[in-house]
């Protein structure tokens, strides 16, 4: 979704802007845009329709010079994509440029009683509502830039991170936050501010994550200043990020998808390193362990998430119900938000996100913990809202993920789950010695046997030329498989915008199996496992009705392998563990069609990697 840079030093902001703007792109945008102060004291501001490369080109014979400014990429939400619409919104008065993430949801009752003052609007944007706000609120009263945000943001309701400069003060810039993301990094005698770390890294590893309802003071030559909407000074928190460029780089992939689908087994060990223990048949997250008695004792675990970390929380729900024997809800979080959920003590809320910032998601999290349940967050980005919003928690470990389609984190968030449950199976006993050891030893395999799953990469990558012109495909799973169908559909859709659907295999024949034909690609997930037989009955169903079957099988397979069209074989492991396997051809399935089809791989239509508006 849209993002922010900002910038206020000694070097020329351009260049870094702009930069930053570019490591934004991968959480999707339509629109971007720039303002400047120049060295002849300008407030110079450009914006397009379309993307970043598009700026600079706009921008190639302007004054582009200053050592302050900011910087936005904005993800339509009131208003079409346009350059009118882009960020940065100028003020009436012509003095003040805001960019701003989030929605201002009393928009429209602001912009009336501001009509009646006389200001007019240039866009449709929710953004030039609150530029004109502050500026109304600072001209009438007179006051300076500060104290008019500090009022203006009173009267507003919603989710904001903006960022705001006055060209009357080229030494100045005032951000400030409220259920939106905004980092500031603390350079020698510089700042940067960007809506996450990825374009800080290169600059600085020291950062200021703001708090809801922080504004902060950037002004040249002095210590970074936080205040809340009073005016009263606020402590700081300097924190070290452990991101590393190389990280936010393609490492000589063509796309980020591809590089995070291939560096799985590396992550999936970065993720159990220091919590896996085979030596001592022991597995420990140590938010389990502080929490353990809470936990053993929670009537029932309701898990929220939205998406690809939905289905992750799916194959969550079966292996805490397997081995903990305590009964699992899974929840999409925009529903459970607003179905009055009988949710309170005694309950353990578990949140899945990768970016730690979709907005359904943090706003289950407040409802929840407002009732009194137990929050346990599961995450990717280090320091985002959702684990600063919980009561403990586990971060997934897997690295920064560029690609919009989630690949890694999914994988990655599976790891977390199963951690999670043998870890509480071993506190509360319910999971015999030998059983865990099975499982601890196929857990310390798996990073090995996806290196191996990645090996049928070349022959998906020719399969993928037959279908690529495919309308429609199913997927069909079982078991501990079914999310991973639900989950390879997604993949398909979001990158390729193939029409593609999951189901639980058996319930094919209650409906999906009107739409098998000659021209319909099942994918089949059909590896050895206890539901094998029953997956062989739904194969012979779908060839007996001339489907095409893409069949998922384990290695040395020699039964559905004969009926099926087309077979990849995976490498065996125990059931809970085999979506970390099963998921990786899917994945790679989706990339190679898209690439063929010639999609936007990273950065699909419509989508945004950091869903953070509802
Ligand atoms: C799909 C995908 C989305 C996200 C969803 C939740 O590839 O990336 O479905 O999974 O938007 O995002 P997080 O996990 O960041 O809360």
């Amino acid at each position: 979704m849209c993002g922010i840079v900002g910038y206020l030093g000694s070097r020329d902001a351009f260049p870094i802007l702009i930069k930053g703007l570019k490591r934004l792109e991968y959480r999707g945008y339509d629109s971007a845009g720039v303002a400047l102060i120049s060295q002849t004291n300008h407030l110079n501001v450009y914006k397009v329709k379309g993307k970043v490369s598009g700026l600079e080109q706009v921008t190639e014979r302007e004054d582009t010079s200053g050592t302050i400014g900011i910087a936005h990429t904005r993800w339509a939400t009131h208003g079409e994509p346009s350059q009118v619409n882009a960020h940065p919104h100028v003020s009436a008065s012509g003095q003040l440029a805001l960019i701003h993430n989030g929605i201002i949801e009393n928009y429209n009752v602001l912009k009336e009683k501001l009509e009646k003052k006389g200001y007019t609007f240039k866009s449709s944007t929710d953004t030039e509502v609150l530029v004109q706000l502050i500026d109304y609120i600072k001209e009438s009263g007179k006051l300076d830039l500060l104290t008019a945000v500090r009022l203006a943001l009173r009267e507003v309701i919603g989710a904001y991170a903006l960022a705001i400069l006055d060209h009357n003060d080229p030494d100045q810039i005032i951000v400030a936050r409220k259920s939106s993301p905004l980092v500031i990094g603390i350079g020698e005698n510089e700042f940067f501010i960007a809506s996450d770390a990825t374009p800080i890294v290169e600059f600085t590893d020291k950062v200021v994550y703001l708090e809801d309802e922080d504004i902060a003071i950037l002004r040249r030559g002095e210590p970074l200043k936080v205040v809340d909407f009073s005016n009263v000074e606020l402590n700081l928190e300097v924190q070290t990020i452990e991101l590393n460029l190389g990280q936010l780089e393609k490492g000589g992939y063509p796309h980020f998808m591809l590089k995070e689908i291939v560096e799985q087994p590396d992550c999936i060990q970065d993720c159990m390193r220091g919590r896996l223990h085979v030596e001592d048949n022991n597995v420990i997250l140590s938010a389990i362990i502080d929490h353990k008695e809470k936990l053993i004792h929670a009537k029932r675990f309701i898990i929220i998430a939205c998406g690809t970390s939905w289905h992750a929380g799916l194959i969550g729900r079966q292996l805490i119900e397997n081995y903990c024997r305590i009964p699992v809800q899974v929840e999409y979080a925009s529903e459970f938000r607003y179905s009055n959920p009988v949710v309170g003590e005694g309950d353990v809320v578990i949140a899945i996100s990768q970016s730690g910032e979709t907005a359904d998601t943090l706003a289950a999290v407040e409802l929840a913990r407002n009732r009194g349940a137990f929050i346990y967050g599961i995450c990717n980005a280090v320091g985002s809202s959702i684990p600063r919003s919980t009561d403990t928690g586990s971060y997934i470990h897997v690295g920064p993920e560029i690609g919009v389609a989630s690949t890694k984190a999914f994988t990655g968030q599976v790891t977390v789950l199963a951690m999670l449950a043998l870890t509480l199976a071993t506190v509360k006993g319910s999971i015999s010695e030998s059983e865990l050891k099975e499982i601890l030893e196929e857990f310390q395999a798996i990073p090995e046997k996806m290196k191996k799953a990645l090996e049928t990469n070349d022959q998906i990558a020719s399969l993928s030329k037959i279908f690529t012109y495919a309308r429609n495909f199913i997927y069909l799973g079982r078991g501990y498989n079914y999310p991973v169908a639900l989950e390879g559909a997604l993949k398909l859709k979001e990158i390729s915008y193939i029409h593609a659907e999951g189901y639980p295999a058996a319930e094919m024949k209650h409906g999906p199996i009107a739409l098998i034909d000659t021209e319909m690609p099942v994918v089949v997930i059909a590896t050895q496992n206890s539901l094998y037989e029953k997956l062989l009955s739904n194969v012979q169903e779908i060839k007996a009705r001339k489907g095409r079957v893409i069949a998922i099988v384990s290695e040395g397979d020699d039964t559905i392998s004969k009926i099926a069209d087309y077979c990849i074989e995976l490498p065996k492991t125990v059931e809970p563990l085999d979506p970390l396997l099963t998921t990786i051809p899917l994945q790679l399935m989706a990339y190679h069609i898209a690439v063929c089809k010639g999609k936007d791989v990273d950065q699909p239509r419509n989508l945004a990697k950091s869903v953070t508006v509802e």
